[in-house]
């Protein structure tokens, strides 16, 4: 339940167009989704040194690295799962409000939970970048050797094996990384974000 009873709303005197307009750029929140092992931290890793070259400000959100602090109380069941990304959405809310560029790297494995977060956003801020790589590609990586941790049974609820992921329906883009290299990736974010002047 929100408890919002008594709690009245402040705003600022500086806004978020003004801050856009002194960055020469918009915000938009690009929310990467995909398997483990897809290749969405090492995309948005390389997307943020490349935007960052580009004068252009923004900050990156990884699962791992925030389930170290923030959301460190949370584990993997679906309930966590929603609530993780309940609090990443209003994070990055509060960074496109800021005037910075998000950068978000989360299985965000439930559609409804991710269109939560579109919601909470204006029309054109969300933008949402299916990583997409078979399973048995992102198996075959296991980069962190967790794949064969839940196949062996040492880890359960596991996305893709035991824990379901939902494909996205509508994404704004698509990045293929089956076969595609990152820096190929990253050129087409950025072409995107281009084409569409966000930057
Ligand atoms: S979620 O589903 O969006 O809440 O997950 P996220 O916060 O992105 O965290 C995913 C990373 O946690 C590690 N890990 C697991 N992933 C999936 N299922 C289970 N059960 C699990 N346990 C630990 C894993 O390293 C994920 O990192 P990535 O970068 O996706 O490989």
């Amino acid at each position: 339940m929100t408890q919002t009873k008594n709690i009245v709303w402040h705003d600022s005197v500086v806004t978020k167009q003004d801050r856009s307009k002194q960055n020469n750029h918009q915000s938009p929140v690009l929310w990467f989704t995909g398997l483990s092992g897809s290749g969405k931290s090492t995309i948005t890793v390389e997307l943020e040194k490349a935007l960052f070259e580009k004068g252009i400000r923004s900050y990156r959100l990884d699962g791992d690295n925030i389930r170290h602090g923030l959301n460190n109380n949370l584990g993997f069941s679906p309930e966590d799962r929603k609530e993780n990304i309940r609090r990443i959405g209003e994070v990055a809310k509060l960074l496109n409000d800021a005037g910075l560029i998000t950068l978000t790297a989360f299985i965000s494995p439930y559609r409804q939970d991710r269109d939560n977060v579109r919601k909470l956003l204006a029309d054109g801020e969300f933008i949402e970048v299916y990583v997409k790589c078979s399973l048995e590609k992102c198996e075959a990586r296991d980069p962190k050797g967790l794949y064969q941790k839940a196949r062996a049974g040492e880890i359960k609820g596991f996305t893709g094996i035991d824990a379901p992921y939902e494909e996205p329906e509508h994404p704004e883009l698509v990045i293929d990384t089956e076969n595609k290299p990152v820096d190929q990736a990253v050129a087409e974010i950025i072409a995107y974000l281009e084409t569409r002047n966000y930057i």
